[in-house]
């Protein structure tokens, strides 16, 4: 098969990671950049770091509102679409480029497979949640890494060529893990760091880092933590905090995005994970770090569930006091598949060449 894979954003990155070889065993792939993320430590570094496939085609959209750059995006797509007349398209997760791949090739009657579908916070305010929504119900083959996403999409009446994989990312952790087996302490002398004695941070929701004074409260309240703080800053997180000029106490560590190899070794050694983010969500748990999300839902309520994931919202009393007295069970029953996602995808689409049978459009 001919396949167009759309990526655009950091966590794409690595979910590719786990995916594009595999994939490339037995089909062909053209893999498409949007320019979602533009910057080195954002984009390049990952393909680098993460030994991915260059992308055939960069779209180079870069910022924008979210009708700016999800247009320019669709009308980039569609002209590779045409051009190229893969058998399906191939997209990941929740951002902008999700979007705008399942609707181009939707239109033009190209089949939809999602990976890491099914996902819900229920809160509509979120970039990501529409996204996600729309994606699925443009897909023709929806790839779920949870028995919730399942159940998600039943209810909303998806239930043709919905299928369990577990997630990716596990399998890339895993790779991640074996990788960089012994680099920990090169990690940790950076930033002369003890294990398991400093805590990990990062926050770049819209809904966290977008509202100046929630923002700061946030950010003050990391600097009143008694334990250092390694943060490293997204973009969008990092102009809003010079726009605000907050400035960290000396052991609250604001540093550059890191390459996702790092990030892990960093994670596995931290205390604690405070974050907005979905993967490092799961991240935490695979590594046996207990997180606090600072949102009010989360679309991984199987990390709640198990006791190792704590939602504390944006409010600076619950941070603080869960980070003193948290303590997470002693069991960690396994969560998200067994770390062969990305070849039971692989499986399904090759499969799915009789015409994935075009769902809802036949
Ligand atoms: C996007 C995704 C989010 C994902 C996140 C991972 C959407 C709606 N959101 O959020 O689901 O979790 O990526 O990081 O698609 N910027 C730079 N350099 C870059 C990239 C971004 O400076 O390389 C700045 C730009 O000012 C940009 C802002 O960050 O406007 C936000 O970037 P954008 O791609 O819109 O969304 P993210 O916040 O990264």
């Amino acid at each position: 098969m001919k396949i167009v894979t759309i990526v655009g954003a950091r966590p794409q990155f690595v979910k590719i990671a786990a995916v594009s070889q595999k994939l490339r065993r037995r089909h062909q792939e053209i893999l498409v950049h949007t320019g979602q993320h533009y910057d080195y430590e954002m984009s390049g570094a990952f393909f680098d770091g993460l030994d991915l496939p260059k992308p055939d085609v960069n779209l180079g959209v870069g910022s924008g509102s979210h009708a700016e750059q999800t247009g320019a995006m669709l009308k980039g797509i569609e002209d590779i679409l045409l051009a190229e007349n893969p058998d399906c398209l191939l997209i990941y997760g929740d951002t902008n480029s999700t979007l705008a791949g399942a609707l181009a090739a939707s239109k033009l009657a190209i089949p939809v497979v999602h990976v890491e579908a099914g996902l819900r916070s229920f809160n509509r305010s979120m970039p990501e949640e529409i996204n996600r929504v729309l994606a699925d119900h443009l897909s023709d083959l929806l790839l779920c890494p949870s028995e919730t996403a399942m159940t998600n999409l039943a209810l909303e009446g998806i239930t043709r060529n919905v299928h369990l994989v577990g997630d990716v990312m596990l399998d890339a952790l895993n790779w991640a893990k074996r990788r960089s087996a012994g680099a920990e302490t090169v990690f940790l002398n950076r930033f002369a760091m003890q294990k398991k004695q400093y805590l990990i941070a990062t926050l770049h929701r819209s809904e966290n880092t977008d509202d100046r004074a929630q923002f700061l409260r946030i950010l003050d309240t990391f600097n009143l933590l008694d334990e250092p703080v390694i943060f490293p800053v997204h973009p969008r997180a990092r102009k809003i905090m010079n726009e605000i000029g907050f400035r960290p106490k000396p052991d609250l560590h604001l540093i550059d995005p890191v390459g996702y190899l790092e990030m892990i070794a960093l994670v596995a050694s931290a205390r604690l994970v405070l974050t907005d983010s979905g993967g490092l969500q799961k991240e935490a748990y695979w590594l046996g770090v207990p997180c606090l999300t600072l949102r009010n839902e989360t679309e991984w309520v199987e990390t709640v569930d198990a006791g190792w994931n704590v939602l504390v919202g944006p409010n600076p009393e619950r941070i603080s006091d869960t980070v003193k007295s948290y303590v997470p069970p002693q069991s960690r029953p396994p969560l998200y598949g067994d770390g062969t996602a990305a070849e039971k995808c692989v499986d399904l689409i090759g499969l799915k060449s009789e015409p994935m049978a075009l769902v809802g459009r036949a």
